[in-house]
């Protein structure tokens, strides 16, 4: 099979998704589906669509046209604020977009007009973590002069913190969005469908037990694809870390001295911490780089340790008589790894079923093959009943890889 690839598990996929609609079901938040990571991928999309997400979410318009040329029937929300140059593309295929600019949402009615289409609007509030936004203090006015134009319906209000301060979604943040909620739905009488609190970064505000006050929908990517919460990146029980994987091949394996030698200036990337001298080790290099991926982002298996990257190669030391030239190894990604490796052309993407026959695999959209059979996550599905839900300091389901159980390398959004 060709390598460098990702192995993507859409059983582990559909079952990590499926824990989550559960647990927040019970507690009144349904799930948008975040596919961005994905690069819309229509066999994932789909997934999630089968494992009760009420629809689908993406930052790029393009990755939604791809879904809706793939016939991926559900509604779609581009999470990032259009721009001007693409406002007919986002009203042809998104049903809603998220929205911070008058200037933005008066082009998004003018092509509405014109193709006689009324498009949906999620208001994006400001609260604290710096990226969009509109500041609360002018939410009112923005609701009044959006209610102005034709072909536009305020569909809800949203806030997304921890993507670019850190700012976590704690229950005082997520308190404020409900109470502007409120006083916008009774100064102009109106009533939000959809009272979007965040992304995967929430999941620890939900598990507090708090009262969720007005947030009903959860826009989720990471924690579905990687099984962990954004906040601190810890696995959540039930979830499965190792619904997708990447693999790449060794094209070198030599004993080498540890240091280099020579005189030493800037590297392909800048600085590099100069090598500790422990003698002579097993190295190999790996036919994967930066420009496939986010090298700091993998996770190696047991026994394998990164020691660094440039454009093309990945180095790595391996312990006892080190590794034959063709073998290859397998690492877990965090978040910034998985994006690159996802978009980038050099990486195959296998979609593969581990937990016995799954629906998805009826479409002829991407390649598929089929892992040996291992169990499957504990967690049961329920809507019915509150199932706690932890975020453990252990692994959730998670198998032979090194370091710690607990990953904690992270991956910016
Ligand atoms: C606005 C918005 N909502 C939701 C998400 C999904 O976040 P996560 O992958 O942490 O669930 C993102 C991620 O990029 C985002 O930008």
């Amino acid at each position: 099979m060709s390598a460098p690839r990702l192995e993507i598990d859409l059983g582990s996929i559909h079952d990590n998704a499926r824990t989550l609609v559960g647990m927040l079901a019970c507690r009144g938040i349904s799930v948008t589906g975040i596919t961005k990571a994905t690069s819309g991928s229509p066999e994932i999309a789909r997934t999630l669509l089968r494992a009760g997400m009420t629809g689908l979410g993406d930052s790029r318009i393009e990755n939604i046209e791809t879904m809706r040329q793939a016939h991926v029937r559900a509604s779609m929300t581009l999470i990032r604020t259009p721009m001007l140059s693409q406002v007919d593309r986002v009203v042809k295929h998104a049903d809603v977009s998220f929205n911070t600019e008058l200037d933005v949402i008066s082009k998004l009615s003018s092509a509405g007009r014109k193709t006689n289409r009324t498009h949906g609007i999620v208001l994006m509030v400001e609260l604290g973590d710096l990226r969009e936004g509109i500041m609360p203090g002018d939410l009112e006015n923005t609701v009044r002069e959006t209610l102005r134009f034709p072909n536009i319906a305020i569909r809800g209000i949203g806030a997304n913190l921890a993507c670019y301060n850190g700012v976590a979604p704690d229950a005082r943040k997520m308190s404020e969005l409900s109470r502007l909620v409120d006083s916008i739905e009774a100064k102009f009488a109106l009533s939000m469908d959809i009272v979007s609190g965040g992304n995967s970064a929430n999941l620890d505000w939900v598990r507090s037990g708090t009262d969720l006050g007005r947030i009903n929908n959860l826009r989720l990517g990471e924690s579905i694809l990687l099984g962990v919460e954004a906040l601190n990146r810890q696995p959540v029980d039930g979830l499965r870390t190792d619904a997708i994987t990447l693999v790449a091949e060794v094209i070198e394996s030599k004993v080498k001295p540890s240091q280099p030698w020579g005189v030493i200036a800037q590297t392909a990337f800048g600085e590099r911490p100069p090598a500790a001298d422990r003698g002579k080790i097993s190295q190999a290099v790996l036919a994967i780089g930066h420009q496939d991926t986010d090298p700091l982002g993998l996770d190696p298996p047991a026994g394998i340790k990164i020691l660094g990257a440039s454009s093309d190669h990945l180095v790595v030391e391996a312990a006892g008589s080190g590794l034959t030239v063709g073998a290859e190894l397998t690492f877990q990604l965090n978040y910034s790894a998985l994006l690159r490796a996802m978009t980038s052309p050099f990486i195959a993407k296998v979609m593969k079923i581990r937990s016995g026959p799954h629906p998805a695999l009826n479409s002829p959209f991407n390649h598929l093959d089929s892992f040996p059979t291992t169990a499957p996550p504990s967690a049961p599905f329920a809507i019915s009943g509150c199932p706690p839900y932890t975020v453990s300091k252990t692994a959730a389901v998670k198998s032979g890889h090194s370091g710690s159980s607990v990953r904690t390398i992270n991956g910016g959004r």
